[in-house]
Protein backbone atom coordinates (compact mmCIF):
# COMPACT_ATOMS: atom_id res chain seq x y z
CA UNK A 1 0.00 0.00 0.00
CA UNK A 2 1.74 3.01 -1.27
CA UNK A 3 -0.33 5.73 -1.71
CA UNK A 4 -3.69 7.40 -0.38
CA UNK A 5 -5.85 5.78 -2.69
CA UNK A 6 -5.27 2.24 -1.84
CA UNK A 7 -5.44 3.15 2.48
CA UNK A 8 -8.45 1.14 3.34
CA UNK A 9 -8.30 1.56 7.14
CA UNK A 10 -6.55 3.32 9.73
CA UNK A 11 -3.94 1.50 9.68
CA UNK A 12 -2.62 2.04 6.40
CA UNK A 13 -3.61 5.90 7.22
CA UNK A 14 -0.68 5.24 9.81
CA UNK A 15 1.53 3.00 8.30
CA UNK A 16 1.58 6.27 5.18
CA UNK A 17 2.32 8.98 8.09
CA UNK A 18 5.42 6.59 9.43
CA UNK A 19 6.53 6.95 6.25
CA UNK A 20 6.07 10.53 4.83
CA UNK A 21 6.62 12.15 8.89
CA UNK A 22 9.73 13.06 9.93
CA UNK A 23 10.28 10.26 12.32
CA UNK A 24 10.04 12.34 15.69
CA UNK A 25 6.44 13.66 15.03
CA UNK A 26 5.64 10.23 13.80
CA UNK A 27 7.11 8.96 17.09
CA UNK A 28 5.03 11.70 19.00
CA UNK A 29 2.18 10.64 17.00
CA UNK A 30 1.86 7.18 17.83
CA UNK A 31 3.46 6.93 20.89
CA UNK A 32 2.20 6.81 24.51
CA UNK A 33 3.92 7.08 27.79
CA UNK A 34 5.84 5.01 30.09
CA UNK A 35 5.82 1.16 28.40
CA UNK A 36 2.31 2.10 26.76
CA UNK A 37 0.42 -0.41 28.41
CA UNK A 38 -2.94 1.78 28.69
CA UNK A 39 -2.29 2.83 25.18
CA UNK A 40 -2.48 -1.31 24.09
CA UNK A 41 -5.31 -1.62 26.72
CA UNK A 42 -7.86 0.93 24.77
CA UNK A 43 -7.42 -0.18 21.79
CA UNK A 44 -7.32 -4.57 23.18
CA UNK A 45 -10.31 -3.70 25.45
CA UNK A 46 -12.18 -1.95 22.37
CA UNK A 47 -11.35 -5.15 19.91
CA UNK A 48 -12.20 -7.85 22.62
CA UNK A 49 -16.09 -6.40 23.14
CA UNK A 50 -18.28 -8.45 20.79
CA UNK A 51 -21.04 -7.43 18.64
CA UNK A 52 -24.22 -9.26 18.73
CA UNK A 53 -25.10 -9.78 14.89
CA UNK A 54 -28.86 -9.61 14.16
CA UNK A 55 -30.16 -10.16 10.39
CA UNK A 56 -33.29 -9.36 8.64
CA UNK A 57 -34.44 -5.96 10.65
CA UNK A 58 -35.32 -3.77 7.49
CA UNK A 59 -32.43 -1.45 8.20
CA UNK A 60 -33.55 0.37 5.31
CA UNK A 61 -34.03 3.72 6.91
CA UNK A 62 -30.47 3.40 8.92
CA UNK A 63 -29.70 7.01 10.87
CA UNK A 64 -26.25 8.20 12.06
CA UNK A 65 -27.09 11.18 13.01
CA UNK A 66 -27.03 12.85 16.64
CA UNK A 67 -27.69 15.77 18.22
CA UNK A 68 -25.61 17.55 21.18
CA UNK A 69 -25.56 20.58 22.91
CA UNK A 70 -26.82 22.21 20.56
CA UNK A 71 -24.16 20.66 17.96
CA UNK A 72 -25.58 18.46 14.98
CA UNK A 73 -23.37 16.04 13.89
CA UNK A 74 -24.10 13.45 10.72
CA UNK A 75 -22.51 10.51 12.86
CA UNK A 76 -21.12 10.51 16.18
CA UNK A 77 -17.99 11.14 15.37
CA UNK A 78 -16.02 14.35 16.61
CA UNK A 79 -12.19 15.38 15.73
CA UNK A 80 -10.11 15.16 19.23
CA UNK A 81 -8.35 17.85 20.24
CA UNK A 82 -4.22 16.73 18.90
CA UNK A 83 -1.62 19.62 19.93
CA UNK A 84 1.04 20.42 17.02
CA UNK A 85 -1.44 19.16 13.57
CA UNK A 86 0.05 22.38 11.42
CA UNK A 87 3.58 20.20 11.87
CA UNK A 88 1.55 16.99 10.38
CA UNK A 89 0.71 18.74 7.13
CA UNK A 90 0.31 22.47 5.92
CA UNK A 91 -1.57 24.65 8.35
CA UNK A 92 -3.20 21.31 9.60
CA UNK A 93 -5.97 22.31 11.70
CA UNK A 94 -7.22 24.33 9.39
CA UNK A 95 -7.30 21.24 6.75
CA UNK A 96 -8.71 19.31 8.87
CA UNK A 97 -11.31 21.53 10.39
CA UNK A 98 -12.52 21.63 6.62
CA UNK A 99 -13.08 17.92 6.19
CA UNK A 100 -14.28 17.76 9.58
CA UNK A 101 -16.95 20.71 8.28
CA UNK A 102 -17.30 18.63 5.15
CA UNK A 103 -18.18 15.21 6.93
CA UNK A 104 -20.40 17.43 9.04
CA UNK A 105 -18.80 16.28 12.13
CA UNK A 106 -17.16 18.69 14.32
CA UNK A 107 -13.46 19.57 15.16
CA UNK A 108 -11.62 20.49 17.89
CA UNK A 109 -8.75 22.59 17.77
CA UNK A 110 -6.00 22.30 20.51
CA UNK A 111 -4.74 24.76 22.98
CA UNK A 112 -1.69 23.54 21.05
CA UNK A 113 -2.13 23.71 17.63
CA UNK A 114 -0.17 25.40 15.05
CA UNK A 115 -2.64 27.37 13.64
CA UNK A 116 -4.48 30.13 16.12
CA UNK A 117 -8.38 29.49 16.34
CA UNK A 118 -8.74 33.18 14.45
CA UNK A 119 -7.02 31.25 11.11
CA UNK A 120 -9.26 28.00 11.65
CA UNK A 121 -13.00 30.01 12.04
CA UNK A 122 -11.81 32.10 9.25
CA UNK A 123 -11.08 28.91 7.41
CA UNK A 124 -15.05 27.38 7.89
CA UNK A 125 -17.24 26.68 10.47
CA UNK A 126 -15.81 27.68 14.22
CA UNK A 127 -13.96 24.75 15.90
CA UNK A 128 -14.54 23.72 19.20
CA UNK A 129 -12.06 24.82 21.51
CA UNK A 130 -9.69 22.86 24.19
CA UNK A 131 -8.21 24.72 26.88
CA UNK A 132 -5.43 23.50 29.35
CA UNK A 133 -5.58 25.01 33.10
CA UNK A 134 -2.74 27.70 32.75
CA UNK A 135 -1.29 29.20 35.72
CA UNK A 136 -1.34 32.56 33.63
CA UNK A 137 -5.22 33.08 34.25
CA UNK A 138 -4.76 36.24 32.61
CA UNK A 139 -3.71 34.42 29.70
CA UNK A 140 -6.73 31.73 30.00
CA UNK A 141 -9.15 35.09 30.42
CA UNK A 142 -8.03 36.05 26.79
CA UNK A 143 -7.89 32.70 24.94
CA UNK A 144 -11.36 32.78 26.14
CA UNK A 145 -12.04 35.77 24.72
CA UNK A 146 -10.46 35.14 21.60
CA UNK A 147 -12.55 31.90 21.10
CA UNK A 148 -15.47 33.62 22.24
CA UNK A 149 -14.85 36.13 19.77
CA UNK A 150 -13.67 33.78 17.20
CA UNK A 151 -17.58 32.39 17.31
CA UNK A 152 -16.51 28.37 18.82
CA UNK A 153 -19.77 27.31 20.18
CA UNK A 154 -18.24 24.62 22.93
CA UNK A 155 -15.41 24.51 25.29
CA UNK A 156 -13.32 21.26 25.92
CA UNK A 157 -11.33 21.92 29.05
CA UNK A 158 -9.01 19.05 29.52
CA UNK A 159 -8.41 18.44 33.26
CA UNK A 160 -5.81 15.06 32.70
CA UNK A 161 -2.83 17.47 32.11
CA UNK A 162 -1.22 19.27 34.94
CA UNK A 163 1.86 18.19 33.66
CA UNK A 164 3.16 16.21 30.55
CA UNK A 165 3.27 12.43 31.24
CA UNK A 166 6.67 10.31 30.51
CA UNK A 167 6.92 9.65 27.04
CA UNK A 168 10.20 7.58 26.58
CA UNK A 169 9.59 7.23 22.53
CA UNK A 170 10.35 11.42 22.42
CA UNK A 171 13.56 11.41 24.05
CA UNK A 172 14.74 7.98 22.44
CA UNK A 173 13.76 9.97 18.97
CA UNK A 174 15.71 13.09 20.20
CA UNK A 175 12.08 15.27 20.21
CA UNK A 176 12.95 15.79 23.65
CA UNK A 177 16.25 15.87 25.62
CA UNK A 178 18.59 17.58 22.57
CA UNK A 179 19.74 20.46 22.63
CA UNK A 180 22.21 22.88 20.31
CA UNK A 181 24.13 20.96 17.00
CA UNK A 182 22.65 17.59 18.46
CA UNK A 183 19.16 18.65 17.74
CA UNK A 184 19.94 20.72 14.93
CA UNK A 185 21.78 18.00 13.16
CA UNK A 186 18.71 15.35 14.66
CA UNK A 187 16.30 17.71 12.80
CA UNK A 188 18.16 18.05 10.10
CA UNK A 189 18.87 14.53 8.95
CA UNK A 190 15.07 13.70 10.03
CA UNK A 191 13.69 16.58 7.65
CA UNK A 192 15.84 15.88 4.75
CA UNK A 193 15.01 11.77 4.92
CA UNK A 194 11.05 13.21 4.43
CA UNK A 195 11.60 15.46 1.47
CA UNK A 196 8.00 15.46 0.94
CA UNK A 197 7.26 16.76 4.18
CA UNK A 198 9.99 19.30 3.78
CA UNK A 199 7.98 20.85 0.75
CA UNK A 200 4.29 20.54 1.98
CA UNK A 201 5.42 22.00 5.80
CA UNK A 202 8.77 22.73 6.31
CA UNK A 203 8.45 25.29 3.21
CA UNK A 204 4.88 26.08 2.76
CA UNK A 205 3.48 25.78 6.02
CA UNK A 206 4.63 28.18 7.89
CA UNK A 207 4.63 30.12 10.36
CA UNK A 208 5.37 27.33 12.56
CA UNK A 209 4.67 28.87 16.20
CA UNK A 210 1.75 27.29 18.38
CA UNK A 211 -1.03 30.14 17.46
CA UNK A 212 -3.06 30.31 20.49
CA UNK A 213 -0.22 30.63 22.56
CA UNK A 214 3.01 31.93 20.77
CA UNK A 215 2.52 35.33 22.61
CA UNK A 216 2.70 33.53 25.78
CA UNK A 217 5.65 31.16 24.67
CA UNK A 218 7.99 33.84 23.91
CA UNK A 219 11.01 33.25 22.36
CA UNK A 220 10.68 29.36 22.65
CA UNK A 221 10.30 27.59 20.23
CA UNK A 222 8.23 24.78 19.10
CA UNK A 223 9.56 22.26 19.72
CA UNK A 224 10.46 23.51 23.42
CA UNK A 225 6.69 23.64 23.98
CA UNK A 226 6.94 20.56 26.53
CA UNK A 227 9.27 22.17 28.80
CA UNK A 228 6.19 25.37 28.42
CA UNK A 229 3.65 22.61 29.66
CA UNK A 230 5.51 21.74 32.32
CA UNK A 231 5.97 25.07 33.34
CA UNK A 232 2.60 26.67 32.80
CA UNK A 233 0.34 24.30 33.07
CA UNK A 234 -1.43 24.80 36.40
CA UNK A 235 -1.07 21.82 39.24
CA UNK A 236 -3.04 23.41 41.96
CA UNK A 237 -6.54 23.30 40.12
CA UNK A 238 -9.53 21.85 41.64
CA UNK A 239 -13.22 21.83 40.64
CA UNK A 240 -13.82 25.18 42.56
CA UNK A 241 -11.33 26.56 39.07
CA UNK A 242 -14.69 25.59 37.02
CA UNK A 243 -16.73 28.57 39.07
CA UNK A 244 -13.59 30.74 37.37
CA UNK A 245 -14.17 29.32 33.69
CA UNK A 246 -18.03 29.50 34.00
CA UNK A 247 -18.03 33.02 34.64
CA UNK A 248 -15.34 33.80 31.63
CA UNK A 249 -17.45 31.43 29.06
CA UNK A 250 -21.39 31.30 28.90
CA UNK A 251 -21.41 28.66 26.62
CA UNK A 252 -21.40 25.01 26.59
CA UNK A 253 -18.24 23.38 28.75
CA UNK A 254 -17.32 19.49 28.50
CA UNK A 255 -14.21 18.50 31.01
CA UNK A 256 -12.07 15.88 29.08
CA UNK A 257 -9.76 13.52 31.21
CA UNK A 258 -12.36 11.85 33.51
CA UNK A 259 -12.09 8.08 34.05
CA UNK A 260 -13.29 7.59 37.84
CA UNK A 261 -17.41 7.51 38.19
CA UNK A 262 -16.11 10.20 41.82
CA UNK A 263 -14.93 12.93 39.32
CA UNK A 264 -17.78 12.12 36.68
CA UNK A 265 -20.08 13.21 39.69
CA UNK A 266 -18.02 15.72 40.89
CA UNK A 267 -18.32 17.34 37.04
CA UNK A 268 -22.46 16.82 37.42
CA UNK A 269 -22.45 19.05 40.67
CA UNK A 270 -20.58 21.58 39.06
CA UNK A 271 -22.87 22.03 36.42
CA UNK A 272 -21.17 21.46 32.92
CA UNK A 273 -22.53 19.75 30.09
CA UNK A 274 -20.53 16.89 29.12
CA UNK A 275 -17.09 14.87 29.91
CA UNK A 276 -15.04 13.23 27.96
CA UNK A 277 -14.24 9.80 29.45
CA UNK A 278 -10.69 9.77 28.23
CA UNK A 279 -6.78 8.76 29.21
CA UNK A 280 -5.53 11.02 26.86
CA UNK A 281 -4.98 8.63 24.51
CA UNK A 282 -2.49 6.73 27.26
CA UNK A 283 -0.34 9.37 27.02
CA UNK A 284 -0.56 10.40 30.48
CA UNK A 285 -0.70 8.20 33.39
CA UNK A 286 0.49 4.65 31.89
CA UNK A 287 -1.42 1.69 33.76
CA UNK A 288 -4.64 3.66 33.72
CA UNK A 289 -8.19 1.43 33.19
CA UNK A 290 -8.75 1.44 29.24
CA UNK A 291 -11.65 4.54 28.23
CA UNK A 292 -14.14 1.65 27.66
CA UNK A 293 -13.98 -0.04 30.30
CA UNK A 294 -14.01 2.70 32.18
CA UNK A 295 -17.47 3.68 30.53
CA UNK A 296 -20.29 2.43 31.55
CA UNK A 297 -19.49 3.03 35.22
CA UNK A 298 -19.34 6.59 33.97
CA UNK A 299 -22.83 6.08 32.27
CA UNK A 300 -24.28 5.20 34.78
CA UNK A 301 -22.47 7.01 37.71
CA UNK A 302 -24.05 10.22 35.77
CA UNK A 303 -27.60 9.03 35.19
CA UNK A 304 -28.17 11.42 31.71
CA UNK A 305 -27.36 14.74 33.51
CA UNK A 306 -24.79 15.68 31.12
CA UNK A 307 -23.22 14.41 27.82
CA UNK A 308 -20.71 11.24 27.99
CA UNK A 309 -18.26 11.11 24.82
CA UNK A 310 -15.67 8.57 25.00
CA UNK A 311 -12.07 8.81 23.41
CA UNK A 312 -9.27 6.57 23.12
CA UNK A 313 -8.29 3.74 21.24
CA UNK A 314 -10.95 4.14 18.40
CA UNK A 315 -9.75 2.90 15.53
CA UNK A 316 -12.84 1.89 13.08
CA UNK A 317 -16.70 2.66 13.17
CA UNK A 318 -17.02 -0.95 14.98
CA UNK A 319 -15.04 0.97 17.66
CA UNK A 320 -17.74 4.05 17.16
CA UNK A 321 -20.75 1.36 17.56
CA UNK A 322 -19.55 -0.01 20.65
CA UNK A 323 -18.96 3.08 22.25
CA UNK A 324 -22.45 4.77 21.58
CA UNK A 325 -23.87 0.73 22.62
CA UNK A 326 -22.22 1.28 25.87
CA UNK A 327 -23.87 5.36 26.23
CA UNK A 328 -21.30 7.38 24.60
CA UNK A 329 -22.79 10.15 23.00
CA UNK A 330 -20.40 10.45 20.45
CA UNK A 331 -16.61 9.34 19.84
CA UNK A 332 -13.46 11.62 19.97
CA UNK A 333 -10.71 10.35 17.39
CA UNK A 334 -6.87 11.53 18.18
CA UNK A 335 -4.30 9.44 16.48
CA UNK A 336 -7.04 8.26 13.85
CA UNK A 337 -6.90 12.01 12.01
CA UNK A 338 -3.65 12.75 12.99
CA UNK A 339 -1.91 9.98 10.64
CA UNK A 340 -4.53 10.69 8.08
CA UNK A 341 -3.38 14.44 7.91
CA UNK A 342 0.14 13.43 7.55
CA UNK A 343 -0.78 10.57 5.53
CA UNK A 344 -2.80 12.81 2.80
CA UNK A 345 -4.10 16.25 4.41
CA UNK A 346 -7.62 17.46 3.65
CA UNK A 347 -8.26 14.49 1.53
CA UNK A 348 -6.58 12.00 3.92
CA UNK A 349 -8.27 13.38 7.06
CA UNK A 350 -11.62 13.49 4.83
CA UNK A 351 -11.09 9.59 3.51
CA UNK A 352 -10.48 8.32 7.44
CA UNK A 353 -14.09 9.95 8.21
CA UNK A 354 -15.62 8.26 5.01
CA UNK A 355 -13.77 4.86 5.90
CA UNK A 356 -15.31 5.42 9.71
CA UNK A 357 -18.72 6.22 8.11
CA UNK A 358 -19.19 2.94 6.27
CA UNK A 359 -17.39 1.01 8.85
CA UNK A 360 -19.95 2.13 10.81
CA UNK A 361 -23.10 1.50 8.55
CA UNK A 362 -22.18 -1.56 8.65
CA UNK A 363 -21.74 -2.33 12.01
CA UNK A 364 -25.66 -0.85 12.46
CA UNK A 365 -27.05 -2.67 9.29
CA UNK A 366 -25.58 -6.11 10.81
CA UNK A 367 -26.48 -5.67 14.52
CA UNK A 368 -30.50 -4.72 14.18
CA UNK A 369 -29.48 -0.48 15.28
CA UNK A 370 -31.86 1.35 13.43
CA UNK A 371 -30.89 4.71 14.87
CA UNK A 372 -27.43 5.97 16.97
CA UNK A 373 -29.83 7.44 19.57
CA UNK A 374 -31.51 4.54 19.89
CA UNK A 375 -28.25 2.50 20.73
CA UNK A 376 -28.06 0.13 23.65
CA UNK A 377 -25.93 -2.48 25.62
CA UNK A 378 -28.71 -4.93 23.41
CA UNK A 379 -26.29 -4.11 20.50
CA UNK A 380 -23.47 -6.37 22.45
CA UNK A 381 -22.51 -9.95 23.00
CA UNK A 382 -20.12 -9.74 25.32
CA UNK A 383 -18.53 -6.87 27.05
C1 LIG B 1 -3.36 14.48 21.86
N1 LIG B 1 -4.34 14.74 22.80
C2 LIG B 1 -4.57 16.02 23.22
N2 LIG B 1 -5.60 16.31 24.06
C3 LIG B 1 -5.87 17.58 24.45
O1 LIG B 1 -6.82 17.80 25.19
N3 LIG B 1 -5.08 18.61 24.00
C4 LIG B 1 -4.01 18.40 23.17
O2 LIG B 1 -3.32 19.33 22.78
C5 LIG B 1 -3.73 17.07 22.78
N4 LIG B 1 -2.67 16.79 21.97
C6 LIG B 1 -2.50 15.52 21.46
C7 LIG B 1 -1.49 15.29 20.54
C8 LIG B 1 -1.37 14.04 19.96
C9 LIG B 1 -0.32 13.78 18.94
C10 LIG B 1 -2.25 12.99 20.35
C11 LIG B 1 -2.15 11.62 19.71
C12 LIG B 1 -3.22 13.21 21.29
C13 LIG B 1 -5.24 13.65 23.26
C14 LIG B 1 -6.42 13.51 22.33
O3 LIG B 1 -7.28 14.61 22.39
C15 LIG B 1 -7.24 12.26 22.64
O4 LIG B 1 -7.58 12.26 24.00
C16 LIG B 1 -6.52 10.96 22.30
O5 LIG B 1 -5.77 11.11 21.13
C17 LIG B 1 -7.54 9.84 22.12
O6 LIG B 1 -6.91 8.63 21.85
P1 LIG B 1 -6.66 8.05 20.38
O7 LIG B 1 -7.91 8.34 19.55
O8 LIG B 1 -5.48 8.78 19.84
O9 LIG B 1 -6.40 6.62 20.63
Amino acid sequence: MTSLRRAASVADFRELARRRLPKILFEYIDGGSYAEVTLKRNIADLEAIALRQRVMCDMSGLDMKTESLGQKFSMPVALAPVGMAGMYGRRGEVQAARAAAAAGVPFCLSTMGICSVEEVARAGVPPWFQLYVLKDRGYMRELLRRARAAGCPVLVLTVDLPMPGARYRDVRSGFRGLTGWRMLMNRAVDGVTHPRWMWDVWLHGRPHTLGCVSAALGGESVGDFLTWIANNFDRSVTWQDLDWVRAEWDRPIIIKGVLDPADARDAVRMGVQGIVVSNHGGRQLDGVRSSISALPPLVDAVGGDLDVYLDGGVRSGLDVLKAIALGAKACLVGRAWAYALGAGGQAGVAKMLDTLRAELEVAMTLTGCQSVRHASRELLDRF
